[in-house]
């Protein structure tokens, strides 16, 4: 009885409406009444018309009267992938905007940041930046913590305990000279980057895994970017940094690193731009730069919201996509304010149009384009893609119920009177609104 395109597993949902997505050749496609199927594991089973409910329903073995049906003015769309955030500086989130990165860094992230050696206030703000960001529809997240082992790991289980999709990286940085004591030795990083990374990988938690995390070159001795690179291909990890955010730390890097061809080239030495690497930011990449991302399968995460309000530079976002590199969308909290995707799709948008405005032959994003970005490019940048990022069958559905006339919301819908509202599935399984569990 089973067919090609049945899994094994059960149906646990069907629902019935209107589906918003992005596909590899198409930017946004509208699927109207539409039947799809979610299985016991949180994958889609089956893609049908709404038509062909009672043959579906036969072949798959649910009854029709069981379908959920989306009102008209609702929809479901992918969730969105968050590429790079600090879940660690959420708690000033929307403050201390007033320097430039490398002094913001030292004034402000890394007194914050040593603060995580006590494991309640990671546990309070972990808590708060995994509901906020799910709550705004992340359901993907690649998050940086601190340097503090068992900080992170909490994070971990937190995302986890929630429902959420994660990344998540224990931060390596053997250099800082101006707080000493937010810095780890060569020999501890690497010895606390092994642990970190086998004990979450030890919980078998479903949707979180551990990236490698050098904070970025200035942090790092060539020594111990030499053994993340290791640890990270011994282990095939996930690997996240930041390249090329200021002028300043480019200028900077070339004092520290000057044998190496570029900043892409420090990291590229020490195995660490690979198909499973993403790269906040990389304003200021040189065409050879991103040539050398094309070629290793390294991608960049956009963070326009902290490029604006660090005033680091505005990524030409549309160059990076002609050098065919892949690219997703971050909030960067908290050099970006703010803890949301469609906020980093409005940011986009606006740094897009701003370079428009210096130059008004420059190809535009669309909106279009940008919703890819913040969901199926995200998953791709992250190397996420064959579990989520869109509606294919085989995927997890991870997805947002969007009700454009529910009551008390920001969308006034003229002539129907209420506003949107929006329900969170990840990998199947409803968690916003909160089922409040751990
Ligand atoms: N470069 C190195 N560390 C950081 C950080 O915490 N935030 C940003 N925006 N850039 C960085
Ligand atoms: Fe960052």
């Amino acid at each position: 009885m089973t067919s090609s395109n049945e899994s094994a597993a059960g149906i646990a949902h069907v629902y019935r409406g209107t589906f918003v997505h992005a596909t590899y050749h198409t930017a946004v496609e509208i699927l109207e009444d539409r039947l799809l199927g979610v299985d016991t594991e949180g994958k889609i089973a089956f893609i049908g018309s709404g038509k062909e409910v009672d043959h579906l329903s036969q072949k798959w073995g649910f009854e029709a009267f069981a379908v959920t049906q989306l009102g008209q003015h609702e929809f479901f769309m992918p969730g969105m992938v968050d590429t790079h955030i600090h879940a660690s500086q959420y708690s000033y989130a929307g403050t201390a905007l007033d320097l430039p990165l490398l002094q913001w860094l030292n004034m402000y992230t890394f007194p914050v940041e040593a603060c995580y050696k006590d494991l309640e206030f990671a546990r309070n703000v972990y808590t708060h930046v995994v509901k906020r960001t799910l709550r705004n529809g992340t359901t993907t997240a690649c998050y940086f913590a601190t340097i503090h082992t068992d900080a992170s790991l909490l994070l971990g289980q937190i995302a986890n305990d929630f429902g959420q999709r994660a990344l998540v990286g224990k931060v390596c940085m053997d250099t800082n000279n101006f707080i000493p004591h937010y810095k780890e030795t060569p020999e501890e990083s690497e010895g606390e980057t092994k642990r970190f990374i086998g004990e979450l990988l030890k919980k078998k938690y479903p949707l979180v895994r551990p990236v490698v995390t050098p904070r970025f070159a200035p942090s790092c001795s060539a020594a111990l970017l030499g053994h993340l690179g290791e640890i990270a291909q011994n282990n095939d990890l996930h690997i996240q940094s930041h390249i090329s955010e200021t002028k300043e730390e480019v200028k900077l890097v070339k004092e520290l690193f000057p044998d190496y061809d570029s900043y892409t080239d420090v990291y590229h030495r020490h195995n660490l731009l690979t198909d499973k690497t993403v790269m906040a930011h990389g304003c200021h990449l040189t065409d050879g730069e991103l040539k050398l991302f094309r070629e290793t399968g390294a991608s960049i995460a956009h963070c326009p919201n902290s490029n604006i309000s660090l005033c680091s530079g505005m990524l030409d976002v549309r160059r990076v996509l002609n050098h065919k590199v892949k690219l997703g969308l971050g909030t960067d909290v908290a050099g970006g304010y703010s803890p949301s995707m469609l906020d980093a799709v409005r940011r986009t948008m606006d740094t897009s149009k701003a370079l428009t405005i210096q130059d008004t032959q420059y190809n535009t994003l669309t909106f279009e384009e940008v919703f890819r970005l913040a969901t199926l490019g995200g998953s791709q940048a992250l190397s996420l893609d064959e579990n989520t990022g869109n509606f294919e069958v085989g995927k997890d559905f991870d997805a947002l119920r969007v009700n454009t006339d529910a009551a008390g919301g920001p969308i006034d819908l003229i002539n129907h009177g209420e506003g949107p509202k929006v329900e969170v599935y990840v990998a199947g399984k409803r968690v916003v609104p909160f089922v409040e569990g751990p």
